[in-house]
């Protein structure tokens, strides 16, 4: 959704802000703008469309030549539209009437209109249909000329709602002001300049030294100088974090897309996640022992993907635990009753650890006393902060709307937390225990093995292109791989598709099926094979063309009279869906390429979710 980058320091500030909001691109994006501060004025310039455009527009103004030699301040914005279409005036950054004050905003402000009336009681007109523009014009009028911070301070304990804000004041040309309440904001240090983005992404490549606004926290920057406060003004003492992702950058490295480069990072995303957690052959997960003690039942709570991830785990954490488990959507989580106590552990999966309803649902955890642990892949999110324990995925930067690596190492994480677990309750013996801790250090080959099918699922999807509805059909574990296969299908594709529990299609969807319907039946686990088998019959008896992913000791011994089969190696129940998503992935990929779509920023969609 919407991304916020600033600049302050002696660099082309220009140069920085547009190249940094490029990197932001991903998270979705109808219009774009920027503002610098010089000659003791806002200088602007906002765009509805691609960066491009904006890009064009800044070369051939000369208000945007960045002096040499001094400190140079600026702030730029992508807009994902909220309240107000897609509009030149409607994009950010949303500057007061005086133009004294500009302001890019993250979030929404629940209290605006009651704002706006006040304004405009005195007089304050307004351009746009944002809530964002009350904040430049609220700033304005309780500015005295003066105190730039004060002005700010007073101006944040009178909204409510979210926001993470970027604010310049042409009297300050050396200064600006990071604002972070319910929306994620991140101060990178680099060498004698530093930058503000709410996303790590967009400066990465500049400095992995960074800290995370908390809540209600302000930094002001003034030359190479920072401070931190909170909302009553208060000087806070805040630490330098240092990033370490070994893998992943914001470069597409060679791929044609990062969807694809990150695709192909899985096998080492799993290994970074996997390896440094076992040690002499045991899982060894820091401080977790309390978490799990005395618990009696486990809710994992997530959104998209990250909830099929829990979707998947589920079956083997309930079998090999033997502790109730339940799965649930966190929009849903969040509004109901859940029966938790402090005795339920609830698991919140999330890889950016800023989605606004994985956030709602930990809060609302700890509030009823359970025991919260978060499966994050951004250090110091949101999420990943406010959880009792965090787990790390180490799946390193990514960039693509549509998740492949973090998914495979929020399943790594599962599996781990799953053998974890059940040895801790005494489970599981000590040699089926192990046995699993070496097929687990041999997850990353496997999966390695999976991405060498690659040219033979480019030629199915280069068949298949012109299908325009896709059924996916499993039972169990492989129902919830199905899961993840239809949401990426459709991410990508804009098409049509459904998952469905092979077992529930005679119940209404059978009806859909009719000659020539493409229906991906996943048979990865060896017990329901022949369950799944009979269905993907009675679908082909209704003339459905069938792409079978299968296991590979069944195929052996069964003939399957399918039209496509995609063989699944034989690995513990509980790590096939690992596998079974690689061919997912890749033929959500390929489909999408050969129908020409946005495969890194498919339309409407966004990285992080960080509005209801
Ligand atoms: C968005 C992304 C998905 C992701 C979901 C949950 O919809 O496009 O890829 O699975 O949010 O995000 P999270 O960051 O909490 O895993």
């Amino acid at each position: 959704m919407c991304g916020i980058v600033g600049y302050i320091g002696k660099g082309n500030s220009v140069e920085f802000l547009l190249n940094a909001i490029e990197k932001l691109e991903y998270r979705g994006y109808d219009s774009s703008g920027i503002a610098i501060c010089g000659d003791d004025k806002i200088k602007l310039m906002k765009k509805k469309g691609r960066i491009s455009v904006l890009r064009k527009s800044v070369a051939v103004s000369k208000d945007f030549d960045v002096k040499k030699g001094v400190v140079n301040t600026g702030i730029a914005h992508t807009r994902w539209a909220t309240h107000g279409k897609p509009s030149d005036v409607n994009a950010h950054p949303h500057v007061s009437q005086s133009g004294k004050i500009a302001v890019v905003h993250n979030g929404i402000i629940e209290n605006y209109l009651e704002l706006k009336k006040s304004l405009r009681r005195r007089k304050v007109k307004f351009l746009s249909q944002t809530d964002t523009e009350v904040i430049s014009a609220l700033i304005d009028s309780l500015y005295d000329g003066k105190d730039f911070l004060k002005a700010v301070r007073d101006t944040v304990n009178l909204l409510e709602g979210s926001f993470a804000l970027a604010i310049l004041c042409s009297d300050f040309p050396d200064t600006i002001i990071a604002v972070k309440k319910d929306s994620p904001l991140i101060i990178g240090f680099g060498d004698e300049e530093n930058y503000i983005a709410s996303d790590v992404a967009a400066f990465v490549d500049k400095t992995k030294d960074i800290c995370r606004l908390e809540e209600c926290e302000i930094a002001y920057f003034k030359g190479d100088k920072v401070k931190f406060y909170d909302f009553n003004g208060k000087e806070l003492d805040k630490k330098v974090t240092h990033i370490d992702w070994k893998i992943g950058s914001s470069t597409k490295e060679g791929f044609e897309h990062f969807m694809m480069k990150e695709i192909m990072e899985q096998p080492e995303a799993i290994k970074e996640t996997i390896a440094p957690r076992i040690v002499d052959n045991k899982i060894s997960i820091k401080n977790l022992d309390e978490l799990v003690e005395s618990v009696n039942k486990i809710y994992i709570v997530a959104c998209g993907s990250s909830y099929h991830v829990g979707a998947a785990a589920k079956y083997s954490f309930e079998k090999m635990t033997g502790i109730t488990t339940i799965v649930d959507l966190a929009s849903e989580f969040r509004y109901r009753i859940p029966a938790i106590d402090e005795k339920t552990l609830v698991i919140i999966i999330s890889q950016s650890g800023e989605t606004a309803d994985s956030l709602a649902a930990l809060r609302e955890s700890k509030r009823r006393g359970a025991k919260t642990l978060a499966i994050v892949n951004v250090v110091g999110s949101s999420i990943a902060s406010e959880a009792d324990h965090v787990i790390y995925t180490w799946a390193g930067l990514e960039i693509a709307v549509a998740t492949t690596k973090a998914y495979s190492a929020q399943l790594a994480v599962m599996y781990m937390l799953i053998l974890y677990i059940s040895s801790r309750v005494g489970k599981i013996s000590d040699d089926i225990y192990r046995e699993y801790v070496k097929h687990l250090l041999s997850l990353p080959d496997f999966v390695q093995k999976m991405l060498e099918m690659k040219e033979k699922i480019y030629d199915m999807a280069k068949k298949y292109k012109d299908k325009d509805n896709v059924f996916f059909i499993g039972r169990g574990v492989d129902y919830a791989s199905c899961r993840e296969g239809s949401l990426k299908f459709k991410e990508l594709s804009y098409l049509h598709s459904e998952a469905y529990a092979a077992g529930e299609l005679k119940h209404g969807t059978i009806s859909l099926i009719e000659q020539g319907t493409l229906v991906i039946a996943i048979l990865t686990d060896k017990k329901l094979f022949e369950k799944t088998l009979s269905n993907i019959r009675e679908v082909q008896a209704r003339g459905a063309t069938v792409i079978a992913i299968a296991n590979e000791e069944k195929l052996n011994s069964v003939d399957l009279e399918v039209d496509e089969v995609v063989p699944i190696p034989n690995v513990p129940k509980m790590m096939l869906p690992s596998l079974t998503v690689i061919p997912l992935q890749l033929f959500a990929y390929y489909f999408a390429l050969l129908n020409d779509r946005d495969i890194d920023k498919p339309r409407n969609l966004a990285k992080s979710v960080t509005v209801e």
